[in-house]
């Protein structure tokens, strides 16, 4: 047990800076630290310094085989981590960062090797959260931040997430509130002449698309069927994991209330996690609204799956989201949390 300095940040607030520099000097020697980004809270630690970085796998429970994402404050410090890139790299980069965005680019070997998991390439972003820009200014190293989650649970979109998971087992957490996007950066493998989505998220494909013409996506994302092995190592293990098992319900409010009933009637405690459409059209007891837009919903959903306990209910029903923009990280997400997929 180490004990866990929190820092509160209000976004405007003016002592804020000194308890950045607070967090990044902890950083600078080699102690891994919370922070906010713009998609998740990330636990950072020098991204330069082998026994820094394993500091992050022994706090989170994380497999040695898995990558982790160096977070650099701007697009110089990006370039000096990889090595020659295909040119459209530049102009994603001029377009989505600072933002929820990570290249998967070749690595000259900057970052130490249990960043990259031994791997030739490196997973490399700018987040665009002010909290962590400046703290990235002001340590001015590269970062490697996984989600500050324990391995296996929701990614934290609150400090209390991170505190609940991390609490004695880091040397501090920068709380600046809520995150926003809700659900982590898209990673996107930029080694060939197309690039090709290995995690859906805060940026969509149709965006993508927007400026470098065709994006391709990792196969092993299409189906569950496919049996792909996903290039994204992280991609394969079980993710998300609310503490009681989900299923995932496509069929509407009708087949929802339907498998309600019939679990009810088996004795089961039901927790529902719906969009408000759907819970308006229910009659059910226990139930959290992910709100109404799918940026709401992928806001709201690591939350929403934090929030039902083992105790309270036995079986979460969840309803799916169309996958345009955000839905597809959205329901990638979902997918991967539920243990039963039940359709029509
Ligand atoms: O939004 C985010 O990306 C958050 C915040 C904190 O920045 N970070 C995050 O990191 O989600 P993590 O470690 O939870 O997920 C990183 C994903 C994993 O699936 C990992 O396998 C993949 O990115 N990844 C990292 N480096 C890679 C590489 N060189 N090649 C392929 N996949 C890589
Ligand atoms: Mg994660």
């Amino acid at each position: 047990m180490v004990e866990t300095k929190r820092w509160n940040i209000t976004k405007n607030g003016t002592n804020n800076e000194k308890m950045i520099i607070e967090a990044g000097d902890l950083l600078k020697v080699g102690e891994a630290v919370a922070f906010p980004t713009e998609t998740v809270y990330g636990l950072g630690a020098d991204a330069t310094n082998h026994e820094a970085v394993s500091k992050i796998f022994q706090a989170k429970g994380r497999p040695q085989d898995n990558p982790l994402i160096a977070h650099v404050a701007t697009k110089e410090q990006l370039f000096q981590l990889v090595k020659a890139v295909p040119s459209y790299v530049e102009e994603l980069v001029d377009t989505f960062s600072p933002g929820p965005i990570t290249y998967v680019l070749p690595s000259n070997g900057t970052c130490a090797d249990n960043v990259t998991a031994g791997l030739t390439t490196v997973g490399v972003r700018i987040p665009s959260h002010p909290v962590a820009l400046k703290l990235l200014k002001t340590c001015n190293i590269p970062i490697a931040a996984p989600s500050a989650n324990l391995s296996g649970k929701p990614s934290p979109t609150t400090a209390v997430h991170v505190w609940e998971d991390l609490n004695g087992k880091i040397a501090g957490l920068v709380d600046a509130g809520p995150t926003g996007v809700g659900l982590e950066s898209t990673v996107i493998d930029c080694t060939q002449d197309i690039p090709v989505i290995l995690r859906p998220g805060g940026i969509s494909k149709e965006e993508l698309e927007e400026v470098v013409g065709k994006v391709m996506v990792d196969p092993a994302l299409q189906s569950a069927e496919a049996n792909e092995k996903p290039k994204a190592p992280g991609m394969k293990y079980k993710h998300y994991a609310p503490e009681v098992p989900m299923w995932l319900i496509d069929g509407g409010s009708e087949k929802m209330q339907i498998t309600y009933n019939q679990l009810i009637a088996e004795g089961k405690r039901v927790g529902i996690l719906a969009n408000r459409n759907t819970l308006e059209k229910l009659n059910v007891e226990e139930k959290i609204s992910l709100g109404e837009s799918l940026e709401e919903v992928a806001a709201n959903l690591y939350d929403g799956l934090r929030k039902f306990k083992q105790g309270d209910v036995d079986i979460i029903l969840c309803d799916t989201y169309p996958e345009i923009g955000i839905g597809q990280a959205v329901m990638n997400r979902l997918r991967k949390a539920a243990s039963r997929y039940i359709a029509e």
